[in-house]
């Protein structure tokens, strides 16, 4: 499609549109009366309208039956988190009994180290990306300490080249050719949260499932943003977190997927828990701990209803609207945008680059922007006049615009700040 920036040609994308009507499903915040242009939908996503009532819900419920809302809840309490388990795995590409929805993403890694990072004298090595999201470089550098090793021997990490801002597959294949039986687990963000970059998810976990290790992925930038097929890739396990993409809310409740190959495994131990006991028999109090047959015997406290309430009203709006036109309209919106940051970059001279990759297999609804002359006035300019973005060091904006509720016009208007911005501030 030949793209122009005017006004008239993105109404014309947003008529032709065939999520428009999304938008008005969710609440935006506002600037001088009118909506924001919200490109951080990959930090926290907006609320969309339905939550409020999933929640209403759950606290009605509670005003009238109180503990036998257990059981007696038009959405019984006791499995409410089972109902998320379908619609996930749609969205991440696994079998509905892989999915759990447990604790928050970093609680959850821990978790799964439990069961997938088991180091032995020989093989103790985990394989990561330089400059990991820092909740996942704490994370293995406790886990390694936890097991007696030395993070600066025990943790390779994946390096860019000199000068790229981006990684290599073929530098990710060599590391882990290289660790060999040394290394006990692959462990990658499967979008860097940085750029944007999407990984090669199959061929990495292809790549460490030859050399015996254990692969797992972080998806909080990936879950609810790319394809996934995590069953088909044969990942052993991953986490994401709810609220970026899939519009949960503030600090909400994590997602896990868990290959089924493990399910029933007694070679893979877990922390456990009440409620990964067999339902059926969880309330005779037992001693002994039957695991559920599926991802659920992960589960170890009752579920946070409360929480799980605006999760699962984000999740309908996904099986309305289904997966491929929500990426369909991702790559539209995020090839319009890319266009208009070049269009503007060349009338005002080389202010910015672009550094997320331009292959959209390798990239998502994520642009990251490395501003060269302005830098934070820029970014200060833009949130005081209504364009939401948020800014990592050293001098990078991060622009998310999420398929469900951004517009077209909102691209153009941002276009038009932005020019307006480096003027005022270069
Ligand atoms: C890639 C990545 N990993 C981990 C986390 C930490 O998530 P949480 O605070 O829910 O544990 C985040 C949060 O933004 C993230 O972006």
């Amino acid at each position: 499609m030949q793209f122009k920036n005017t006004k008239a040609f993105a109404e014309e994308l947003d008529k032709n549109d065939p999520l428009r009507s999304y938008r008005d499903r969710f609440l935006f915040p506002k600037h001088k009366g009118n909506d924001v242009i919200y490109f951080t939908g990959n930090s926290l996503g907006l609320q969309p309208k339905n939550a409020q009532e999933y929640v209403n819900e759950i606290m009605t419920d509670w005003s009238q039956m109180a503990v036998e809302g257990h059981f007696y809840a038009d959405k019984p309490w006791w499995d409410y988190h089972e109902r998320l388990a379908e619609p996930l795995s749609k969205i991440v590409g696994a079998k509905p009994s892989e999915i759990t929805v447990m604790n928050t993403l970093t609680i959850n890694l821990h978790l799964l180290m439990v069961s997938f990072y088991r180091p032995t004298a020989k093989r103790y090595k985990i394989i990561c990306e330089e400059k990991a999201f820092p909740s996942d470089q704490y994370l293995l550098q406790s886990q390694v300490r936890f097991h007696g090793y030395d993070p600066k021997d025990a943790i390779v990490e994946i390096k860019k080249r000199e000068g790229e801002h981006n990684f290599r597959t073929e530098d990710i294949l060599r590391t882990i050719k290289e660790t060999g039986d040394a290394c006990a687990l692959v462990f990658i963000g499967g979008v860097n949260y940085y750029t944007g970059q999407v990984f090669d998810m199959e061929t990495i976990t292809k790549a460490g499932h030859e050399i015996g290790a254990f692969v797992g992925w972080d998806l909080a930038h990936a879950a609810g943003n790319i394809e996934l097929k995590l069953h088909d890739w044969d990942a052993d396990f991953a986490a994401w977190c709810s609220y970026k993409y899939m519009n949960s809310g503030p600090g909400n409740a994590s997602g896990c997927y868990i290959h089924e190959r493990f399910h029933n495994s007694k070679e893979i131990p877990r922390f456990e828990g009440w409620w990964g006991t067999n339902k059926e028999d969880r309330f005779l109090m037992k001693p002994e701990f039957e695991p559920m047959p599926n991802a659920d015997a992960w589960q170890v406290s009752n579920a946070p209803v409360l929480a799980l309430a605006p999760y699962l009203a984000s999740l309908q709006l996904f099986e309305e609207v289904g997966v491929e036109p929500l990426f369909a309209k991702r790559d539209l919106i995020v090839q319009y945008l890319e266009f208009i940051l070049k269009d503007i970059d060349a009338q005002v001279a080389g202010s910015f680059e672009i550094i997320t990759p331009s292959d959209p297999k390798q990239r998502g609804t994520q642009l990251s922007v490395f501003l060269h002359g302005s830098g934070k006035s820029l970014f200060t300019y833009l949130m005081d006049n209504g364009v939401v973005t948020d800014w990592r060091e050293p001098n990078v904006i991060r622009l998310a615009p999420a398929p469900f509720y951004c517009s077209f016009v909102d691209m153009y208007n941002f276009g038009q700040l932005l020019k307006k911005g480096i003027e005022a501030t270069s």
